[in-house]
């Protein structure tokens, strides 16, 4: 193997959970039905259906991109917009896939601080131009948690964004590509954090949190379900070994290892953040809320960092300033000697 990737680039740089590796091998042998008719398939559906303490429906995904597009698909016809914030992960990484499956259906983006769509404007944007034939009409909202900025929607946001859709007629998704960081950032139960608070899909994350490769969509909306069906398939995502997307997610929820994992990936930011924070001429955006932590960097300190083979993105937005991503792989030490390279440039004259 060549050298392996250091630093903090993403959560999907980190390999799979021991335990999920272990359940795919456990159901490799001898025949399953297929295309989610399968054991463990019905297993995952009512062990969601426990987590979120309500009737609803679930169908696996192999990537984030298509359970959100799938969803906004739902919840929009070719005529309607979609509005999000001007960073979510929908509008800038997934190549326009919101847009294709939904048949043309247009992103509205709106602004906010962390990432997090603004009441007011989204408010604004939502009665823009209703009924008017020459208009896209809103209809539905996304929110992302936690947000491309690392920040992690409260309970409170949450709600106004569902009262808000409530009022105005939309649907509301939530992108939980890190639904389980947020979750044990806030310390709430599922239900509260989505369908008491009116959100009616949700793509539930678990590939950056221990998976190879599964999300599920969770749709709280049962209304949608039948169409939804047909629209995975003919997106060419209903997989028909689905058993192996099922024992990953059956896994992952088994003995909370995604609360674990999570727990770990946030407490090895919060290291990250709080040493980072402490050398000369860094400082963070904002406090470490979950798994993501923005800072800025002098130029000779992330530079030297790059040279010494350590990985992180630089925003795009705002130059100087890096995200570091940890997961439920990351380590102590790791963290430890990307720290001590750190403290060592931030102490040179650069
Ligand atoms: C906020 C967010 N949503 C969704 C995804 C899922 O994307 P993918 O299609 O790569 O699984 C990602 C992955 O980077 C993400 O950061």
């Amino acid at each position: 193997m060549s050298d392996p990737l250091r630093g903090f680039a993403s959560d999907n740089t980190a390999g799979a959970s021991p335990e999920i590796l272990a359940a795919i091998a456990a159901c490799a042998r001898g025949q399953a039905r297929p295309y989610g008719d399968d054991e463990l398939t019905g297993r995952v559906a009512r062990r969601l259906q426990d987590l979120f303490e309500c009737e609803l429906d679930v169908l696996l995904v192999p990537t984030g991109t298509a359970a959100n597009a799938l969803a906004l698909a739902a919840l929009s016809p070719p005529w309607g917009a979609v509005l999000c914030h001007r960073d979510a992960h929908v509008a800038n990484d997934e190549c326009g896939a919101p847009e294709f499956y939904g048949a043309g259906l247009k992103l509205v983006a709106v602004g906010g601080e962390g990432a997090t769509p603004d009441l007011g404007e989204l408010r604004a944007q939502a009665i823009l131009n209703r009924g008017d034939v020459h208009a896209v009409q809103p209809s539905a909202v996304t929110v992302t948690q936690i947000s491309e900025a690392g920040a992690v929607l409260s309970l409170d946001e949450i709600e106004a964004i569902g009262a808000l859709c409530r009022e105005l007629g939309l649907g509301l998704h939530m992108d939980g590509a890190r639904f389980a960081n947020a979750l044990v950032a806030l310390g709430c139960t599922p239900a509260e954090m989505t369908w008491r608070r009116g959100v009616s899909l949700l793509s539930f994350g678990a590939t950056k949190n221990g998976a190879l490769g599964a999300e599920a969509l969770v749709v709280f909306d049962r209304t949608l379900t039948p169409a939804l069906h047909y629209r995975r398939k003919r997106a060419g995502q209903l997989a028909s070994k689905m058993r192996f997307l099922a024992a990953q997610m059956d896994a992952y929820l088994e003995g909370d290892l995604w609360l674990r994992n999570a727990r770990h990936a946030n407490s090895m930011a919060a290291r990250l953040a709080d040493g980072l924070a402490r050398l000369p001429g860094v400082s963070l955006r904002r406090p470490a809320e979950a798994n993501i932590v923005f800072a800025r960097l002098p130029g000779h300190v992330s530079r030297g960092l790059l040279e010494r083979g350590y990985l992180f993105h630089p925003d795009r937005r705002e130059p100087g300033c890096f995200r570091f991503v940890t997961s439920f792989e990351t380590s102590t030490a790791e963290v430890e000697a990307f720290l001590a390279a750190a403290g060592g440039l931030a102490s040179s004259r650069g």
